[in-house]
């Protein structure tokens, strides 16, 4: 189904214990997501990744980050992020449309 931003960024709430978004968005326990789509893996500035991240190759794409967030250790083993992953496909699509809205193009 089509995503809902708005939903999505109800969605995002179980992402915000680690991550920002946004203008003012910070490193904090997890690297800021501003412009992720386009990004290559392990590059948010100022942020220590593990080298798993730093090694995976990704660049995330709608696809790839579909893959990553269902079950994160499964598409980068020894990542250290730790997050069960998101199983509800309309959850997803709401949050990939909330995440678009943060990328320039
Ligand atoms: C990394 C998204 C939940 C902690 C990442 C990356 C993405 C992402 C895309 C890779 C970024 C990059 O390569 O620049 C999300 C989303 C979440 C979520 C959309 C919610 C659905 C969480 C939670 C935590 C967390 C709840 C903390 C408990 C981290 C950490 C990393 C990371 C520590 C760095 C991983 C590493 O260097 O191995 N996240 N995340 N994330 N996330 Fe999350």
């Amino acid at each position: 189904a089509a995503g809902d931003a708005k939903a999505g960024e109800r969605v995002f709430l179980k992402c915000r214990a680690c991550h920002q978004v946004g203008e003012k968005a910070k490193n904090v326990v997890g690297p800021e997501l501003n412009g992720l789509f386009g990004r290559t893996a392990g590059t948010a500035p100022g942020y220590s990744y593990s080298e798993a991240n730093k090694a995976s190759g990704i660049v995330w794409d709608e696809a790839n980050f579909r893959e990553y967030i269902a079950d994160p250790r499964a598409k980068i083993p020894g990542t250290k992020m730790v997050f069960a992953g998101l199983k509800k496909e309309q959850e997803v699509d709401d949050l990939v449309a909330y995440l678009k809205t943060f990328n320039a193009d």
